[in-house]
């Protein structure tokens, strides 16, 4: 019977999880006991419920993510835990975790990623603890886990136990006269069952191989060597009859290939210019972890996130799950541009704009106040989990154009003419000096917020309110404070500028501007936002505290 060790250890400095769990270089994680301790706090902070429990495990693969899927078993046995329901060699998608935490009824779970961050022995990992609703662990939880890290002393752990994580099956452990049970599940089996209640497959099945109305729509899906690889495979090849050459990238790398897996116009460039220069008429890509999308059509039309959020709003009665369960609510996050609140308003609809950071989104949900959100960092999803969820914006956005018969662009087209169009851009910085942006932020901050800045003109725009914005959650009346400068101007036009919160080095800047148009609707962002970027630059003296003078991405 393997036997559990206690072993003595210090406390780390800055296991402070950020906008999406903890996330470190690997190397950080490699220390002696830094993982170990995370894992510790983590359990500590859910000690009374670990018995009779059953906890999700799993991650997108990157490096790193087998040796932690074991060491979480081993140290979960230690601490009393009942049950861990594992992917297959420590593989499930974020969404397919969410779904998993939520169809089993467990305590929660355990997701191994650093998102879209690189991989690979020199880039990034990260942990992040979900809750029995399958979110994102809210701030009370993740400050409660980051305290114990900073006082842990101990850890329990039965190194001696082996279990197999390739192998599909339940594995039963004695360990100190308990029960100790490991399934390993299939990592993509119930997400793709899920998916098949939520939208029509025989619909998108007709649309992809096409009929006598409509000959066949093609599209590329990118899973840039992330975790979706095995789930597109599965719903694009097995179940809509797609051909290989509809797929790219499908293999879940360590290092995913090199790339950076952000499905974004910088990152996900070779996705962008194979449907630009070929024949498809719609494109998707995912992130590392599978909760990120990128929707482009043909020509590679891209859709801003803002914009799909809003257009997915106005047609959710084209999916089966909306029809049964009605549609309530919708939400943004704060940067993300006001589109879906001109929908929201058309629907009567209540709009909730919320920080940044898809943890914020949860409670709205388990409320039953919101059944659509997004943010404009590439995050749309529903109330079905609780977690953004890219697989499943690319079917909501496959399910309308085959109801609708309309190709993307046309669809976007079609919805500014109804409602107008915000244009949005986001400006990112990335891995800046931390303390001058630091000192920017600070500076801009308090400029803002100076007696007669509200009231003041900057070029052609008049300033109608500054602030750095903090969020009353209505289900909990928790506050979050400071979660980004904004300046909204009379017209409504916004610049919005903050520092990410899950970057492992340096600071990233990002700036975001939204402005919107009633009438002018079909011109190029970057040229329709011109003055306001030149007056946010010019406002925050970006150049000066970054040293920088072009953005890493823009999109
Ligand atoms: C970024 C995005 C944010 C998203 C998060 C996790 O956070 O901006 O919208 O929720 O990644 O995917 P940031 O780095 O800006 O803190
Ligand atoms: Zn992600």
């Amino acid at each position: 019977m393997p036997g559990v060790v206690v072993v003595n250890t210090k406390p780390y400095d800055g296991q402070k999880p950020g906008t999406s769990g903890l996330r470190k270089k690997v190397k950080v994680f490699m220390q002696e006991n830094y993982t170990e301790n995370f894992i510790q706090s983590i359990l500590d902070a859910n000690k009374n419920a670990l018995q009779g429990c059953t906890l999700v495990v799993g991650g997108d693969g990157r490096y790193l993510v087998k040796e932690v899927v074991d060491k979480i078993i081993k140290i979960a046995a230690a601490n009393g835990a009942t049950k861990l329901l594992v992917g297959q060699n420590g593989i499930l998608s974020t969404p397919a975790v969410s779904c998993i935490i939520r169809k089993y009824k467990t305590l929660g779970g355990i997701v191994l990623t650093a998102s879209h961050n690189p991989g690979g022995i020199n880039n990034d990992f990260g942990i992040k603890f979900n809750c029995s609703n399958g979110g994102p662990a809210p701030d009370h939880t993740t400050n409660e886990i980051y305290k114990l890290t900073t006082t842990i002393s101990q850890y329990r752990i039965v190194p001696d136990l082996v279990c197999a994580v390739d192998k599909i099956g339940v594995q039963t452990f004695n360990v100190e006269d308990r029960q100790f049970v490991v399934e390993v599940i299939d990592s993509v089996k119930d997400y793709v069952g899920y998916m098949k209640e939520i939208f029509d497959f025989g619909k998108i099945k007709t649309l992809l191989q096409g009929s006598e109305q409509r000959p066949p729509f093609k599209v590329l899906i990118d899973s840039m060597n992330g975790v979706t690889g095995p789930y597109v495979k599965t719903i694009f090849i097995d179940e809509l009859g797609a051909p290989q050459s509809a797929v790219c990238r499908v293999t879940p790398l360590e290092d995913f290939g090199g790339a950076h897996p952000d499905p974004n116009l910088t990152y996900a460039a070779d996705l962008v210019n194979t449907v630009k220069n070929g024949d498809y008429d719609f494109g998707a890509a995912f992130d590392g972890d599978g909760d990120r999308n990128m929707i482009i059509g043909r020509g590679a039309f891209f859709v801003t996130p803002s914009d799909s959020l809003a257009v997915l709003a106005a047609s959710l009665a084209h999916i089966p799950y909306f029809q049964r369960a009605g549609v309530a609510g919708f939400a943004r996050s704060m940067p993300t541009a006001a589109a879906v609140d001109r929908v929201a308003h058309a629907a009567g609809k209540e709009m909730f704009e919320v920080p940044t950071g898809w943890k914020y989104f949860g409670n709205l949900m388990d409320a039953g106040r919101l059944s659509l959100c997004g943010e404009e960092s590439f995050g749309t999803g529903s109330d079905h989990i609780r977690e953004k969820d890219g697989l499943w914006a690319a079917l909501a956005w496959l399910s309308v154009l085959a109801a609708t018969g309309k190709s993307v662009e046309q669809t976007l087209v079609d919805h500014w003419k109804q409602y107008g169009r915000n244009y949005f851009t986001r400006y990112d910085y990335e891995e800046c000096p931390s303390d001058p942006c630091a000192e920017m932020m600070q500076a801009l901050e308090k400029r803002i917020t100076s007696p007669g800045f509200v009231g003041s003109a900057l070029g052609r725009y008049v300033v109608a309110k500054a602030d750095n914005f903090s969020y009353m959650d209505p289900v909990d009346q928790s506050v979050a404070m400071k979660q980004g400068l904004r300046i909204i101007f009379e017209d409504g036009s916004r610049i919005v500028m903050r520092l990410s919160g899950t970057g492992s080095s340096g600071a990233t800047v990002r700036l975001y501007i939204d402005s919107y148009e009633a009438k002018d609707v079909l011109g190029s962002a970057q040229e329709m936002l011109k003055p306001l970027i030149d007056v946010a630059l010019e406002l925050a003296e970006l150049p000066r505290y970054t040293g920088r003078d072009a953005p890493t991405v823009i999109t």
